[in-house]
């Protein structure tokens, strides 16, 4: 599927939270199987942010979305979009709570499900609203308690998932203009459903047959190859169709998945080490906040400057996956 605006979304706010409780590889060697160097080596992964019992997805897109607004300098939106994988409750949707709570009245709202896609799905869906003329002004938020939905006991999930929320204002304006979505593409193969699930809790399988089944199932070394192939494939789209070539790209922002994902994508694309965004050292997979927090993140330290050209780009369970292009506008940052 690809996207080619009437009228573009352009970028006009950001924000970030992450929850202040950190987990450290240390503690973790504490309490499972595994240790500081096989997670640092395997992974990038030193440390990750996590909620506590009482705080959920809602507090934490909250905490994104009023920075978001601040840092666009209007509280105005006609829609709130949340990508999520982990809802406060399995229905009704996230999105509607976090909008009254944000003060923004009776503004469309609902819940984007893509897990580590869902930011850059969330892009297409407030994209596409604005090109509609639905709505002038979007709040898009991508928000995950992702460690809710990890067995404590897993050593390989445990390691690489944090939670936290990222979010960004679109609004309307011209395809050319800094900070308009230049190029979107998405994609999906539900054949690789089973690489990255949890079993029960939906529709399917109601009863949690075994305690396993109501925590995350993954299997990372399938995922990681579908990974670096569909990223590389959606980034190359996603430039071409920009007008740009490989080589134009100033800042390539990965989902952070593993550092060794991001790194086999940024050389198999030519993107060189010193032009590709990293915070997974510090911040762990937050699936669907991992992109528009490292936005926020390299906006607000100056990695990001206006007029760089910018390739985002996600991958995650479904399977789903997409990139996007834009050039960086000016945003100011919100701490
Ligand atoms: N500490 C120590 N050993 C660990 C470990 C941990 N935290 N996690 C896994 N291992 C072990 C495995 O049990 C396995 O042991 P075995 O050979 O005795 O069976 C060994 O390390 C190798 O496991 P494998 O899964 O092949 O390792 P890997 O190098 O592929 O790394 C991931 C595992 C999960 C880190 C990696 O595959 C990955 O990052 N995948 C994609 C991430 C992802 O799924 N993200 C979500 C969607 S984007």
């Amino acid at each position: 599927m690809t996207y080619a605006p009437p009228r573009a979304a352009v970028l006009a706010g950001i924000g970030s939270w992450l929850p202040p409780d950190v987990l450290t590889n240390a503690q973790l060697e504490a309490e499972l199987d595994t240790s500081d160097e096989w997670i640092r080596t395997r992974t990038g992964i030193a440390s990750r942010h996590r909620v506590m019992p009482g705080t959920s997805t809602s507090e934490l897109a909250v905490e994104a979305g009023r920075r978001a607004l601040k840092s666009s300098q209007s509280d105005a939106v006609d829609a709130v979009v949340l990508a999520t994988s982990t809802p406060d409750e399995l229905c009704p949707a996230t999105a509607p709570d976090v909008a009254s709570r944000l003060g923004l009245g009776q503004v469309a709202a609902f819940d984007v499900s893509a897990v580590c896609a869902g930011f850059v799905y969330g892009l297409g869906t407030a994209a596409g609203l604005i090109a509609a003329g639905i709505a002038e002004r979007v709040l898009l938020i991508g928000a995950e308690a992702f460690t809710s939905l990890v067995d404590p006991g897993d050593r390989t999930t445990a390691a690489i998932f944090g939670d936290g929320a990222g979010a960004v204002v679109l609004r309307a304006g011209d395809v050319d203009e800094p900070g308009a979505i230049r190029s979107l593409v998405l994609g999906s193969d539900g054949r690789g459903n089973h690489l990255l699930h949890v079993p029960a809790g939906g529709a399917r399988q109601r009863e949690q047959t075994e305690t396993a089944s109501r925590f995350l199932q993954l299997q990372g070394r399938e995922i990681f190859r579908h990974a670096v192939r569909h990223m590389g494939a959606s980034c190359r789209e996603a430039t071409a169709r920009a007008g740009w070539e490989l080589s134009d790209v100033d800042r390539l922002v990965a989902h952070q998945a593993n550092a060794r994902i991001t790194k086999s994508l940024g050389d198999a694309l030519g993107v060189p080490p010193g032009k590709r965004a990293s915070n997974i050292e510090r911040v762990g997979n937050t699936a669907a906040a991992s992109v528009p927090v490292l936005l926020d993140e390299d906006n607000s330290s100056g990695a990001l400057t206006e007029g760089q050209r910018v390739l985002i780009t996600a991958f995650g369970g479904g399977l789903a996956w997409g990139a996007a292009t834009l050039v960086w506008p000016v945003l100011h940052s919100v701490a």
